[in-house]
């Protein structure tokens, strides 16, 4: 009788949330087995708001699922305000950290989460009395953009000189420092429901202090510290996330430090189809089980290659039973800790797959905590508000998964789409690539083309509506 009556209970109408040029991180086939259509609701950028917020009225849909890239976040704060019956997922609240570096720090700051010193400034003057004052090496990022770009956005500073001469040519704004931290490797592990579920080491090629793999390191899965999985674990529950990465470095004075967290992120197939089932369980209230997922499974799953793991779907392992013989690896493989060893399947059980709290309330409203459009009004995020990411999230990371479908452009390609508008010849086109180099003109062109005309004298408005045309055409068959 009681199953009868949680059968019936009505569940609720799931939508996926789709941004036009951005990879989908779900579709309906992680969503096996959930009985009722799954809506889908495609944002178009420019303009695009109010008819996205009628539409996912018209659809009635209860929970919209899916990552906001950085480009799309504030928009989506004040989209999810109307759509107060709207529950998103992550929400934009666990997605505050998505939006840039400084979200991701000034997150972590709150929660007292272990992260290398961090300075941010959107006062020119009092940047440059700390680039005359502090100590070198550090640490010079790009905030906002694209991410976990392999390192391109990130650079190392070892003098004052060096700070200056690179602030000028980037033009970063916020301006964001960090000191530099000498690290052995650094850690990604992949969290649902705040129970690690994959995790792999990235170490830098010999001498370099990058550690993306782009960059030449090379990555693995064997024995990843509890005490790093448990950072882990609280920076999830921090950002009370359904679905979570966490970069932790790992120092030489042997400190745990967060890099990056977020919630978009590459993941292998399989993983989507456990963060589905993961879903699927939270809005059925329990009528589909949770995902069984033992700790360490990554030490397994790691032993086959990655096109392998690129291909496998819907994995599932028995529960632990004791002199089970099909029991998995749970009772055969122990784990040395310092206080002696444990059996996987003990430790397994001190990672539950959680639920993640409802809130009723704004943790992160935009009115405090956009410092980007508050403070840096006059430089370009006006305008990239309501324009494509230059990269997708998932589709520039370095896990190993994705790193072939990084859009990288070669600065001959880029010449030619540049020399194809009349007006700017060879050297017009090499005067543009002098000052960006092709990674930050893709974004440019992508977000802020009107700089451009901003930056050079020469460069008319009809070069600028031409080029925008030639650049969408040559993007579109990439
Ligand atoms: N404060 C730091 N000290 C030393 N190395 C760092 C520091 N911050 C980042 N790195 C190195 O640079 C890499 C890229 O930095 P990250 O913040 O992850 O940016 P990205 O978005 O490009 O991945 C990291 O994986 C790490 O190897
Ligand atoms: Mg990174």
């Amino acid at each position: 009788m009681a199953e009868k009556k949680m059968k019936e209970k009505k569940l609720p109408k799931l939508g996926f949330l789709y941004l036009d040029h951005v990879l989908r991180f779900f579709d309906h086939s992680n969503f096996r087995g959930w009985p009722d259509k799954i809506e889908r609701v495609v944002y178009h950028w420019k303009n695009d708001k109010a008819r996205f917020i009628r539409e996912v009225k018209r659809k009635k849909i209860d929970v919209l699922i899916g990552n906001i890239p950085a480009t799309a976040y504030e928009t989506f704060r004040e989209i999810a305000r109307e759509l107060p019956d709207v529950q998103f997922v992550p929400s934009l609240d666990t997605q505050f950290a998505n939006k840039s570096k400084e979200n991701v720090t000034r997150f972590a700051w709150k929660y007292d989460i272990p992260v290398p010193k961090t300075y941010i400034f959107y006062d020119k003057a009092k940047a440059a009395a700390f680039i005359e004052d502090t100590s070198y090496p550090k640490i010079i990022k790009k905030s906002y953009g694209p991410s976990n770009y392999g390192g391109y956005f990130v650079h190392k500073v070892e003098s004052r000189e060096e700070a200056k001469a690179l602030f000028a040519q980037k033009k970063y704004y916020p301006q964001y420092l960090q000191d530099f931290i000498p690290m052995a490797a650094d850690v990604r592990v992949m969290l649902i429901g705040h129970k690690p579920v994959c995790a792999f080491w990235r170490r830098p090629p010999e001498g370099a202090w990058l550690t993306n793999t782009s960059q030449g390191g090379t990555m693995d899965y064997m024995d990843v510290p509890k005490e790093l999985l448990d950072l882990a674990v609280k920076v999830s529950k921090a950002a009370n996330a359904e679905y979570w990465a966490c970069d932790v470095a790992v120092g030489e004075d042997g400190k745990y430090r967060i890099l990056e967290c977020a919630t978009a992120f590459a993941a292998f197939p399989y993983i989507r189809d456990w963060i589905g089932q993961y879903l699927m369980w939270k809005f059925s209230e329990g009528r589909f089980p949770l995902p069984n997922i033992p700790l360490f499974n990554w030490e397994e799953l790691g032993k086959m290659d990655s096109s392998v793991l690129r291909t496998l779907r819907h994995i599932t392992f028995g529960r632990y039973t004791p002199s089970y013989d099909g029991a998995y690896f749970l009772d055969r493989k122990v784990k040395k800790r310092e206080e002696g060893e444990i059996f996987l399947h003990e430790l397994d059980s001190l990672y539950p797959m959680l639920s993640t709290e409802e809130r009723d309330y704004e943790e992160w409203p935009s009115e405090t905590w956009n410092f980007q459009d508050n403070y840096g009004k006059a430089v370009k995020q006006t305008e990239t508000k309501e324009s494509p990411e230059p990269f997708d999230k998932e589709g520039s990371d370095e896990s190993g998964e994705s790193e072939a479908s990084v859009p990288l452009i070669e600065k001959e390609e880029i010449k030619k789409v540049l020399m194809s508008v009349k007006g700017i010849g060879r050297k017009k086109a090499e005067k543009i690539l002098e000052k960006y180099d092709a990674p930050e003109l893709v974004e440019l062109l992508e977000n802020a083309p009107k700089m451009l005309k901003k930056e050079f004298v020469w460069f008319k408005k009809k070069m600028l509506r031409e080029l925008n045309e030639v650049w969408s055409l040559f993007k579109n068959r990439l």
